[in-house]
């Protein structure tokens, strides 16, 4: 079981609408904070752990300098992710810099930055030492293949496109010796949202196992495994959360057992770091009766994808309302020109009424991030409750303007090259 309650009440949400509007994203800074420490207590026994945020779940400076603050560093995948660390004042090995098909200049970038590369496939080494240079510690992403389970929104490993094989493993770190490499770490990430806590620890064996073949066959040694993210957040009410302690005791276990002195042990999970910390604030625009019953919300897929993206379940409760009866069963809609722009579908929720206030939880990682454009449709604002309970903005939200900025209209005027 796990409890929903949004931090701010009806009359505290009424009083931060009267400066910023709905609707908007809010953070929540002592409860990441907590759960950072968490996770940093599970690992405790392994000196050089750390986790490495990954940036795409919640691409907010002022997220990433509280998590910095904590000790995290940033798993990053694009060039604008990379320039978001160092702004933060991320940089060098607190950056690994996971790629996938990636263009040449942002592997210069991450390079220049001095951040861990994490090569996704064999045929990046030439390209990398082409472009940027072979670096003094390297990572490669594993592909378990049908070694490992997937699971519903990451699929089935050995279709993924991410990771080397095994075979390709033992070649890539030979071409890397052999030019000279010292410093490597190895990597996968094979699950998405995982609840089960035995999968990420079956993940390390995976990896401690094979830091012991690549060791031995190679004469190479290695600095860290990298399990990943993945860990999943009990997004509806009856789901618990991962223990992140069994995680950390059931690595602990393995890693003595293979009696490792200095490996680190790293992770670069994003969602149950922000995830459940983050909401999504919205009021009831309209209530409509015709089939069914419908509320529409003044957010819309644009704010939060993922029930349109993936049928996620978000919860969601009425602000003043969250013990009165549920029996009102209706569709939560945005406005977006989709007939799967629904935040929720028959969903047993108390009477509403235009104005109410909405929350929807777990909104804090894979929401605001994912959001797009399509319809015209604006991104939101991001809040932050900051630990002594003021409320600041991190990210004000879209304006008209900024929709239409990379667009010159000068072309239409008469006698330019269109009229
Ligand atoms: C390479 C990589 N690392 C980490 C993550 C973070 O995953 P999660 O937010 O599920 O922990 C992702 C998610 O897409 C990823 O692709």
């Amino acid at each position: 079981m796990s409890i929903k309650s949004c931090p701010l009440n009806r009359d505290q949400l009424e009083e931060l609408t009267k400066e910023y509007p709905t609707p908007f994203h809010l953070y929540d800074e002592s409860a990441i904070r907590a759960n950072a420490r968490a996770l940093k207590a599970a690992f405790e026994w392994n000196p050089g752990f750390k986790e490495y945020f990954a940036v795409k779940a919640a691409p907010n400076p002022y997220l990433m300098r509280v998590l910095q603050s904590e000790g995290f560093g940033a798993d990053c995948s694009s060039l604008p992710e990379l320039i978001l660390s160092e702004r933060v004042g991320i940089s060098g090995e607190d950056i690994i810099f996971t790629s996938n098909d990636t263009p040449t200049h942002e592997f210069v970038r991450a390079v220049e930055l001095g951040a861990i590369i994490n090569l996704d496939d064999i045929s990046h080494i030439p390209v990398l030492e082409s472009c940027a240079g072979i670096p003094e510690l390297v990572c490669f992403r594993y592909n378990p293949g049908a070694l490992k389970g997937g699971n519903a929104i990451i699929g089935h490993p050995e279709e993924a496109k991410y990771g080397f094989t095994r075979d390709q493993l033992f070649e890539g770190y030979r071409v890397l010796r052999d030019k000279g490499v010292k410093r490597f770490g190895l990597h996968t990430m094979v699950a998405s949202n995982e609840l089960d806590a035995t999968y990420f620890i079956e993940t390390a064996r995976i990896l401690f196992d094979l830091v012991v073949e690549l060791s031995a066959e190679l004469g190479i040694d290695f600095e860290f495994v990298n399990i990943g993210g993945g860990i999943g957040i009990p997004y509806r009410p009856e789901e618990d959360g991962v223990d992140l302690s069994v995680v950390g005791e059931g690595i602990r276990v393995l890693y003595e057992k293979a009696g490792f002195a200095s490996l680190d042990v790293r992770m670069e999970c994003g969602r149950m770091v922000t995830g459940p910390f983050g909401y999504l604030v919205s009021r009831v625009l309209h209530k409509k009766n015709t089939y069914k019953q419908f509320v529409g919300l003044d957010s819309c897929m644009t704010n939060l994808m993922r029930p349109a993206l993936y049928g996620a379940y978000h919860h969601i409760t009425v602000a003043g309302k969250e013990n009165a009866a549920h029996d009102v069963v209706c569709d939560v809609t945005g406005s977006l020109c989709e007939n799967n722009d629904k935040f929720a579908i028959d969903r047993a929720l108390p009477e509403m009424d235009v104005g109410d206030f909405v929350v929807i939880y777990d909104a804090g990682a894979h929401g605001h991030a994912m959001g797009f454009n399509y319809n015209g449709k604006l991104r939101s604002a991001e809040l932050l409750l900051r630990e002594d309970g003021s409320v600041v903005l991190i990210r004000r939200a879209e304006r008209v303007d900024d929709y239409f900025a990379t667009l010159d209209f000068e072309g239409l005027t008469a006698g330019s090259w269109f009229s």
